[in-house]
């Protein structure tokens, strides 16, 4: 047998996969701490995420830091084999702050300054939050450089969460300075990008330019979209400046700071990604989203992975069982911590965290489930807790191997963010949630996928998929074309690339960027009324939208039946250099669309998986591999295959049975899988 390396290079101070939750125990008495320690050990912790919203304790007075108590908490740890993700705890100011600066507090569009008694209550541009932010992580970095129990460094928490966007004139002037630096100073250029020559809204000076605050009607749209990026690049700025004070101090520390990849849409990740040293996510289940829980970690962890380039990344938090900010708060059954923990791992995290160690007994997170529940260590919650901390030792060895996908999908935050602006023709025509209902039914049938920008290097995928790309800049166009050229296939969604960076129209039919890739002109937009459908010539149906198309260059596969442009091209495809581009006019429920993804060459990982049978991947360079077999099912389901199961140590030669709601893990042989 093969003894491999288990030792991960994404957080070198803890070998194997990581283990544990964000632990606050400045909640709590510090008589509990050592029991927190010995509990930690006995769930198999390695490592947990300290100080997170401490600010107020570690710095009570403005400059009066007190570091004594985190001194305790991190011995303590480290005698008990614990490793510290230590939290720069920059994401709650205390009042003591807010109070002094109430200049500080964002402002919302309406122009309602929000006050203190929450969390994330700064405004991204304000210089006094910037500058105390600074003096703390500062202060933290020195002190805990040598610290044994320092492995990395988590910046702030989930950045944009709650002030993602602030309007306050701080942000005006700000918004202002990052305009002028877009426009290399002409005001002309932002006049002509946002077209101000409409509704008489040219503007003459840079004073009058001022973030799209609420106004009468429909604001312009290429204000609000650099709005959006700005304020992504306001807080990606703060990111930086800490990172760089860590890098400084504490050299060789990875820094991270932990990432909403799920539906959390304001920030453009695709900036933010290069700027991590580790990549990590956060992930809750949203019990009424459109699509089920198992596809909704598998976009998570799939686009975690992406924006890392492929590189293993970090899940730093998840819940144990329920959280406390939906309308109802759904309780997880037996097991199913363990099945979606390791539906994280199976895509590429090195382990597993939670939001939090120990359930909360006050604040506004009392009711949120942890690993330590309030109920204690006899329940549901512990055994499982306890369990998966064996089943993450015995996975040790799977730590630095990597999720290969064939297909990929694109995704562009600003495209998104203008698609979904105000006054469009439908708007049923959502981006992100379009492309997370591509993402599930390529899940559904079995196909690993990966988030790809439109601008980067495709040529590796042999299926790229546009559910909905509406921006598309010249760069990323020209880089679409040349994928397909070099034997690539496209799918295309509708109404993509029909408007430029500045949210600009493409002119002389549409899908603009992409008519001579697709071979086709639209000459007009035919949105359907709410919850119309309209049949098509193969027997699938078109929802939501249709447009009245020409087929110039292409083939065309299905036409309209009825609806409002009957006997038009539904469905094209194109032969272009050695590859092939395919084009929706509509959009195709779940069924339809997974019949043509399939003809277009999106091929499952294992054939005739049983339904709600997930496979993944992972893989060494060396090609020793492992195949997550995660059974998402009620009903025990078999699959064929061969190989050790890591979890039980039970080999499996041909028939694997993975029970109902559980997980096999199997060492394949290289190339296996
Ligand atoms: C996250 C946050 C945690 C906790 C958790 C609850 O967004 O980072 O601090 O609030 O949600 O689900």
């Amino acid at each position: 047998m093969l003894v491999c390396l288990i030792v991960s290079d994404l957080v070198p101070r803890v070998p194997g996969l990581c283990y544990g939750a964000d632990y606050n125990p400045e909640q709590w008495p510090e008589q509990i701490w050592p029991e927190d320690a010995k509990l930690m050990r006995q769930a198999g912790v390695n490592l947990a995420t300290v100080g997170v919203f401490a600010w107020a304790m570690l710095e009570p007075a403005p400059g009066r830091y007190e570091f004594g108590w985190l001194d305790r908490v991190l011995d303590t740890l480290h005698a008990a084999g614990v490793a510290v993700d230590l939290a720069t705890a920059t994401a709650a100011p205390p009042p003591w702050f807010s109070h002094a600066h109430p200049g500080a507090m964002p402002v919302d569009g309406d122009g309602r300054r929000l006050t203190y008694g929450s969390r994330q209550t700064f405004c991204p541009s304000s210089p006094a939050y910037r500058e105390a932010a600074l003096a703390l992580a500062e202060r933290l970095a020195d002190r805990y450089a040598d610290h044994p129990a320092l492995a990395m460094w988590h910046v702030h928490n989930e950045y944009g969460c709650h002030n993602a966007r602030c309007y306050c004139d701080t942000t005006a002037a700000a918004f202002r300075d990052w305009l002028a630096d877009r426009y290399g100073g002409e005001l002309a250029a932002l006049n002509e990008a946002w077209g101000t020559a409409f509704w008489s809204q040219r503007y003459t000076a840079w004073e009058q330019v001022q973030p799209p605050r609420a106004t009468t009607t429909i604001p312009n749209p290429g204000q609000v979209l650099d709005f959006h990026r700005f304020s992504s690049d306001a807080l990606l700025r703060l990111f930086r400046a800490e990172r760089d004070l860590l890098h400084a101090r504490t050299p060789g520390v990875p820094v991270t700071t932990n990432m909403m990849n799920g539906g959390f849409t304001a920030l453009d990740y695709w900036r933010w990604a290069g700027e991590l040293d580790l990549l990590s996510n956060d992930h809750y289940i949203v019990a009424d989203a459109p699509v089920e829980p198992g596809a909704q970690i598998a976009y998570a962890g799939d686009l975690t992975r992406s924006l890392a380039g492929g590189a293993p990344w970090l899940l730093l938090e998840h819940s144990t069982s329920a959280v406390n900010w939906q309308p109802r708060n759904l309780a997880k059954a037996p097991g199913e911590l363990i099945r979606h923990s390791l539906a994280h791992v199976a895509r590429g995290s090195e382990g597993a965290l939670f939001f939090q160690w120990r359930a909360s007994g006050a604040g506004a997170e009392k009711w949120h489930s942890a690993m330590l529940p309030h109920a204690g260590t006899g329940t549901k919650i512990w055994r499982d807790v306890t369990a998966l901390g064996g089943h993450l030792r015995r996975l040790a060895e799977i730590a630095g191997s990597t999720v290969r996908a064939e297909v990929a999908l694109l995704l562009d935050y600003p495209s998104g963010w203008a698609a979904e602006g105000t006054s469009q023709p439908s708007v049923d025509m959502t981006t992100f949630e379009e492309i997370r209902r591509w993402h599930a039914v390529l899940w559904r049938d079995g196909i690993t996928t990966d988030l790809a920008h439109p601008g980067q290097d495709l040529a590796g995928y042999r299926l790229v998929l546009a559910p909905a790309l509406y921006l598309l800049d010249d760069t990323a166009a020209a880089n679409l074309s040349a994928y397909v050229a070099g034997g690539g296939t496209l799918v295309v969604g509708p109404y993509s690339g029909v408007v430029d960076e500045h949210d600009r129209v493409r002119l002389g039919g549409y899908p603009g960027a992409l008519r001579d890739l697709l071979g086709i002109v639209v000459e007009e937009l035919f949105p359907l009324p709410a919850g119309a459908a309209v049949r098509l010539d193969d027997g699938s149906t078109g929802r939501v939208w249709t447009e009245h198309a020409r087929a110039v260059n292409a083939t065309v596969v299905a036409s309209y039946v009825d609806g409002p442009v009957a006997g038009r091209p539904a469905v094209t495809r194109r032969t272009a250099g050695s590859g092939t581009a395919w084009y929706l006019g509509t959009r195709l429920p779940d069924a339809d669309l997974g019949r043509l993804l399939s003809t277009a060459g999106a091929t499952p990982l294992l054939p005739a998986a049983p339904a709600q049978l997930e496979a993944v991947h992972r893989a060494h360079p060396d090609g020793r591999g492992y195949l997550f077999l995660i059974n998402h099912g009620r009903d025990a389901a078999t699959v064929t295959g061969a190989g050790t199961d890591l979890l039980t140590g039970t080999e499996h030669d041909g028939q694997v049975p993975v029970p109902g709601g559980g997980v096999v893990v199997l060492r394949v042989a290289a190339g296996d899988g």
